[in-house]
């Protein structure tokens, strides 16, 4: 099921589904893709930014395809109670030099950030009133301990089959009321291999740019995530690189490029589209067509080695420019190669 959504969505969406269709037929396996409407031209047309209708076409689909949208994000995925999201960060070789971070400290940094989707302040208690002081509005960071007990054994499932390590943010010096620390811990105890990390968020970030090869996989509620997962695209280079797969209990799953509607941007055919191409590779990879992952990274990783590169990670003079539409037909003819 493709949701393209708007602004940029609409042009990475439309290459990651060739790269798809192509990598389908070059493996041999088949493929059914519907579209939907979701953000603005749903509310357009449909009175509602997550239609009904748009739920419906997801129900009965084996994955989602989502570009980007600027509403009716959060109601999809609490519908089929997305709470996994799955945020790899690793950085290319041909790109050490596209990073905010000094080269040399981005050797061995292969991160992957695990981020709680469907709980936290941006589904707790929220509104705004007025009292003696003036208007004044809320939101409530909530989490019930079933909700980060689930998301922590997640982690630790990724951390047992990468390299065991796992760093827990928190903020338990403000809010101590929400204790991830211990309740990871408690989860903990089933995953005697995996070493945990508590670690304060503010300080999770300083050390994500100060020594990201320090991590492996990092665990954080939804609001942290967010904010952590960017920080992660200053370090690739850029967040038009990065892509996300979001799950459920049952393995059911979404899948996005990190980035925004860019409306900057938009309908200008320069987008990177490599975000949605990683989002492709991660639903491949949870569908269990591993060779049909490995071709496209494959085909990604040789395109960037001969010096093409979309305008967001143009830095030097003898690196080739390309558009969105000149990055898929090299990314088509690579995939033939692979
Ligand atoms: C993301 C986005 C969304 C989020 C916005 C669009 C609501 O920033 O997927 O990272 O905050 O989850
Ligand atoms: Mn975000």
């Amino acid at each position: 099921m493709a949701l393209p959504g708007e602004g940029v969505g609409l042009e990475v969406t439309a290459a990651a589904l060739t790269v798809l269709k192509h990598v389908a037929r070059l493996e041999e396996f088949g493929l059914q893709i519907d579209q939907g409407l979701i953000g603005q031209s749903a509310f357009v047309a449909q009175g509602s930014y997550f239609p009904e209708a748009t739920a419906q076409l997801c129900q009965g689909a084996d994955a989602i395809l989502l570009g980007a949208v600027s509403a009716g994000l959060l109601e999809l995925r609490q519908r089929f109670d997305l709470f996994a999201n799955l945020r790899p960060i690793c950085p290319s070789p041909a790109l050490l030099h596209c990073s905010s971070l000094k080269p040399e400290l981005l050797a061995g940094v292969d991160i992957l950030v695990v981020r709680e989707l469907v709980g936290g302040i941006y589904f707790g208690a929220a509104g705004r009133n007025i009292d003696q002081q003036g208007d004044y509005g809320y939101h409530t960071m909530q989490y019930h301990d079933w909700q980060i007990r689930r998301i922590a054994r997640v982690a630790l499932e990724q951390a047992q089959s990468r390299r065991r390590l796992l760093t827990v943010a928190h903020k338990e010096n403000a809010l101590p009321q929400l204790p991830w620390t211990r309740l990871v811990q408690a989860e903990a105890e089933a995953f005697p291999d995996v070493t945990v990390v508590p670690m304060l968020v503010d300080n999770l970030a300083m050390q994500l740019v100060l020594r990201p090869a320090q991590f492996d996989v990092i665990l954080a509620g939804n609001l942290f995530g967010d904010i952590l997962s960017d920080i992660g695209g200053a370090v690739v280079g850029s967040i038009g690189l990065l892509g996300s797969a979001s799950l459920n209990a049952a393995g059911f799953g979404l899948y996005e490029p990190i980035h925004g509607t860019a409306p900057d941007i938009a309908g200008r055919g320069i987008a990177n589209p490599l975000g949605a191409v990683h989002s492709v590779v991660l639903m491949l990879q949870q569908w269990g067509e591993q060779a049909a992952a490995r071709r496209i990274l494959q085909a990604v990783a040789a395109l960037l080695a001969q010096g093409y590169r979309t305008a967001d990670l143009l830095t030097q003079a003898d690196e080739k420019r390309v558009n969105t539409q000149e990055c898929l037909e090299l990314l088509l003819a690579e995939l033939v190669n692979q």
